[in-house]
């Protein structure tokens, strides 16, 4: 089978991989609403096709650097946990392709490689540290630590996982971690006065296990008082992921928050909430350009790229389809997702009259049907 499309390597890749992980992989909360529409909303926006415009030269690379940095194009690897599970060596190929493409990747608090060791197989592409912060603080106080001595740029604070949204495929399959994977950011972890602690990933938990999802990540984060503790132990840039409105998107900013990252974690957290492509423009609007806004959630093509940059995303970033990538052939399976997006953003740029990224605006597009 050829694979020219992220559907193609999502239809391989179940193939390839145990029903239960593919579940995993697959799952969103409730009745899957807010997965379903993270990708029916993309086609409510049409491209105004503008011809007779030159564009014998298509320049990708984004608008603006990101931490100085001049990526190919506008696109990254959202964090997602236990990339062994598709392939043996998990992140390291997840980050060594994105390494390889120029793109960046943001790593999951839940890799099963550390932070170190990612860092070092891309030390161009690593910049985001995904966090969790746990109810043990001092717990994640040593992985924020941890990131910014291996050179990551920002931390990346999931903002929409208080609990852990209702996954019932996961449920139905009894969905366990096999025992032999590693949490490479939680190895050796104290709690300060000397004392070793493990923290589960929120979907091994066991029935009647003291440590539930709930148990584990802290409920009670809030803007004033978790960002200026992130804040007092780390210098690196604090980033917002799981903002869905302009009013967050205000008190974000007013937070202090360095950059926004809309995203509904793939409809795996709250069902029912606003598709990303439909959040978009109310964000864009609050962040009035003080703040880079970026998006995840359904992105599968160069079409969905190309919209999200014209209602103002500064960046587009996928989850799922590395995990189908690593799962088709490894390391080479990432760098084909991703040449795969950055060859359709560029056609698209090309057939829309827009050659280069900075060409792309809200005129670009127009919003059809009804809105929410
Ligand atoms: C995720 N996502 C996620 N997000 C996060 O902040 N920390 C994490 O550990 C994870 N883990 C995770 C595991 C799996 C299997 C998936 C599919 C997703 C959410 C991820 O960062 C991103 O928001 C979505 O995956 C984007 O949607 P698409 O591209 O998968 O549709």
């Amino acid at each position: 089978m050829k694979l020219l499309t992220l559907d193609d390597l999502e239809k391989k890749a179940s193939q390839r991989i145990e029903k239960s992980v593919f579940d995993f992989w697959q799952s969103g909360a409730g009745d899957l609403s807010t997965l379903k529409e993270n990708r029916n909303a993309f086609s409510r926006y049409k491209i105004i096709g503008r011809t007779m415009v030159d564009v014998s030269r298509l320049d990708t690379s984004p608008k603006n650097e990101l931490f100085g940095k001049k990526f190919r194009a506008p696109i990254g690897v959202a964090p997602s946990s236990h990339h062994t599970l598709a392939s043996p060596r998990g992140e390291l190929a997840t980050a060594g392709a994105c390494e390889n493409t120029k793109v960046p990747i943001g790593l999951s608090s839940y890799s099963n490689y550390s932070g170190a060791e990612v860092k070092d197989a891309a030390p161009n592409s690593a910049v985001f540290f995904q966090l969790y912060v746990f109810k043990n603080r001092k717990v994640s106080e040593q992985l924020v630590r941890r990131a910014e001595q291996a050179g990551y740029k920002a931390i990346l604070l999931t903002s929409d996982t208080p609990y852990l949204g209702q996954r019932y495929a996961d449920a139905r399959n009894n969905f366990r971690l096999p025992r032999n994977v590693r949490l490479g950011n939680f190895e050796d972890l104290d709690d300060g006065k000397g004392n070793k602690i493990k923290i589960p990933h929120p979907v091994e938990q066991k029935k009647g296990d003291s440590q539930t999802a709930s148990n584990v990540i802290d409920p009670s984060l809030n803007w004033a008082e978790t960002i200026p503790w992130l804040k007092s132990i780390t210098n690196m840039q604090i980033w917002a992921k799981g903002i869905i409105c302009g009013e967050d998107a205000q008190l974000a900013i007013d937070a202090g928050i360095d950059g926004i990252w809309v995203s509904n974690h793939g409809g795996r957290q709250l069902d029912e909430t606003l598709p990303t492509i439909e959040a978009l423009q109310d964000v864009v609007d609050a962040v009035k350009g003080r703040v880079p806004v970026h998006l995840d959630g359904g992105v599968r093509t160069g079409a969905d790229i190309f919209k999200a940059l014209a209602i103002g995303a500064d960046f587009v970033w996928v989850g799922r389809p590395a995990l189908w990538g690593l799962a088709c052939n490894g390391q080479k399976g990432v760098e084909k997702m991703l040449e795969i997006l950055i060859k359709d953003l560029s056609i698209t740029m090309g057939l829309a009259g827009t050659p280069s990224v900075a060409d792309i605006s809200r005129k670009s597009i127009v919003r059809f049907g009804p809105r929410y």
